[in-house]
């Protein structure tokens, strides 16, 4: 593909924000979108091309907005329609591009779809999946148990009874239906809704659990016991998920044939093989996914709330592999953080003592993939985990459910909040740091999460000056994107697999042989003897994060060097 009918998205570095956490303008404690509106310049002085918006769509919130009842209003608490419309304009104005999410795998209970479904003569019955119970032989007269013995990835069955009876599936909480994309008046009222949001000027959309809206015919049974997320077995994988993008893909993109958007599924559970399918472009379904492989692979036996200390090596191999699978077809994303995982700098850096360089090593070697780096509010400046101790500072309801499923199975609280604390997702959601004052900057009232007490040393307004900074870093590494070749177009070699703490790998094309060098340690690190390491002593420095660079020899603490030779 030559770089002039490239789509944009492959030279694009995109911003997630999360808006009840980035900027609050009104004072009640909680982001808002004139609040994102406000502080644009910092993305524009990042250089980011993109920004990937999570739900301000009008919702109960018991999910932060990821529970949608009216997916074409903006909830009150981000703002109106009209700030919205402002945001847009004023991003487009600075040559940036607006990416919202889409979260159409399931609806709150509070849609009027789902309310009208409620009623079984409604016509909007069948746009749910609603079953009978199946009949309960340890239960009295009428007792029944769920259609089946699919669990929610929130923990406990998948399936929720209502009053008349009957159960409606839900693959996370129970006021977030799944809806039935079976059904042709489902499909059609979301392309509609996804035309009128690309209409008002939106460039794109990050599509929430994207590979769960196929479901298997008849719904069977999980093997094996009713683990947390065993339908993921059953659904990820079902084929006719690729007949939905590519109708998706007619039905709405096809629609604007001069203008290119931007199309990014979160798969969970996805393999390579299903990624390729999915973003190889002759087939004309999405342009990348996000794969889970590589933030899972410190998860132990239980889960992601049994977390094992970090062997590099897997997240090498694993980062790797997804690089050669998607190699000749298809597009990666690269990310290590969202408003889902834990701080990648708490969990695999050095918060410590290496605070600086752990968070611009990570950014380093991310970046230095092939495939759209996505970088996480705060992520930028080196934010890390908040240091939760009880249960009552939580706010995300997946915490609140893996408490009361670890406190039923009788494990001691301690172990539990201490396991919370390292994975939960609101680590990722506290506050942004904009500066050392109250509140860091984020809002005058009382924030809705607690504010990070490093604040007053870890914000944006510190940063901004220091060319030494961790924000300083992601502005230079952002801009090669757009400089380096190589970068986007080069082919990708791992180099020393084994090593358990060196990170090294080759991007290289007809030009250029870009070698990327990181010591993922407290402890100086030789450079290992090898062909792929010779010329290193000579080559020209693209980026390293030790303020003098990277001077010949052993690999310091958190040393990161990406060097041509
Ligand atoms: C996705 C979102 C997550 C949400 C879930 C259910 O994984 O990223 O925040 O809880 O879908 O919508």
């Amino acid at each position: 593909m030559s770089s002039a009918d490239e789509p944009w998205w492959r030279r694009a570095v995109v911003y997630q924000v999360y808006p009840r956490s980035f900027a609050d303008s009104d004072g009640d404690g909680i982001g808002d979108i004139p609040g994102i509106t406000s502080r644009l310049d910092h993305l524009a002085a990042l250089g980011v091309d993109a920004v990937w918006l999570s739900p301000v769509y009008v919702s109960p919130h018991v999910d932060n907005g990821y529970d949608i009842a009216d997916y074409q209003a903006i909830d009150p608490v981000f703002g109106t329609l009209e700030d919205l419309d402002a945001l847009i304009a004023a991003m487009h104005e600075r040559g940036m591009r607006l990416v919202m999410d889409l979260v159409v795998n399931h609806t709150s209970d509070e849609h009027p779809w789902f309310v009208a479904s409620r009623d079984p003569a409604n016509p909007k019955r069948s746009w749910y999946f609603w079953r009978p119970g199946r009949p309960d032989p340890d239960g009295g007269p009428g007792a029944t148990l769920p259609p089946n013995n699919w669990s929610s990835v929130f923990l406990g069955s998948a399936w929720e009874q209502d009053a008349g009876g009957s159960y409606y599936l839900h693959s996370f909480a129970a006021k977030q239906p799944d809806l039935n994309w079976g059904e042709p008046a489902v499909r059609e009222a979301i392309y509609s809704m996804m035309r009128w949001w690309l209409d008002r000027g939106v460039d794109g959309f990050r599509m929430d659990v994207i590979n769960l809206i196929s479901k298997p015919e008849g719904l069977p049974d999980a093997p094996g016991g009713p683990t947390a997320g065993n339908q993921l077995e059953m659904v990820v994988g079902d084929p006719g998920l690729h007949t939905y993008l590519a109708e998706m893909r007619r039905e709405v993109f096809d629609r604007y044939p001069d203008r290119t958007f931007l199309t990014v599924g979160e798969m969970l559970a996805v393999t390579p093989e299903q990624a390729v399918l999915v973003t190889d472009p002759e087939r004309r379904e999405l342009d990348m996914v996000f794969q889970f492989e590589h933030v899972d692979v410190d998860h132990g036996q239980l889960g992601k709330y049994d977390p094992q200390p970090l062997d590099l090596r897997d997240l090498k191999a694993s980062l790797a592999r997804w690089q050669v699978a998607l190699a000749e077809r298809g597009w990666n994303s690269l990310y290590f953080n969202n408003h889902d995982q834990p701080r990648a700098i708490s969990r695999w850096g050095d918060t410590s003592q290496y605070w600086r360089e752990s968070a611009t090593l990570l950014a380093g070697v991310l970046h230095m993939h092939r495939g759209t780096p996505f970088v996480y509010q705060g992520e930028e400046i080196g934010m890390t985990n908040y240091p939760f101790a009880r249960i009552e500072e939580y706010r995300d309801i997946e915490a609140a459910r893996a408490y009361e499923v670890a406190t039923a199975l009788g494990l001691p609280s301690e172990l539990i909040l201490g396991t919370m604390a390292k994975m939960s997702r609101d680590n990722a959601r506290t506050p942004m740091q904009w500066d050392g004052e109250a509140h860091a900057g984020f809002t005058t009232g009382q924030p809705w999460l607690p504010v990070h007490l490093n604040h007053l040393w870890l914000n944006v307004a510190d940063q901004v000056e220091d060319a030494d900074s961790v924000l300083s870093f992601y502005k230079r590494l952002i801009a090669l994107r757009k400089s380096e070749d190589v970068l986007t177009t080069g082919t990708f070699t791992l180099l020393e697999p084994d090593h358990k703490q060196l990170w090294a790998f080759l991007r290289a094309d007809e030009r250029d042989r870009l070698l990327v060098l990181a010591n993922f340690s407290d402890d100086e690190l030789g450079i290992p003897d090898g062909d792929a390491f010779t010329g290193l002593d000579g080559g020209r420095l693209l980026l390293g994060n030790y303020p003098d660079g990277g001077a010949p020899g052993p690999l310091r603490p958190w040393e990161f060097r990406a060097v041509y030779l």
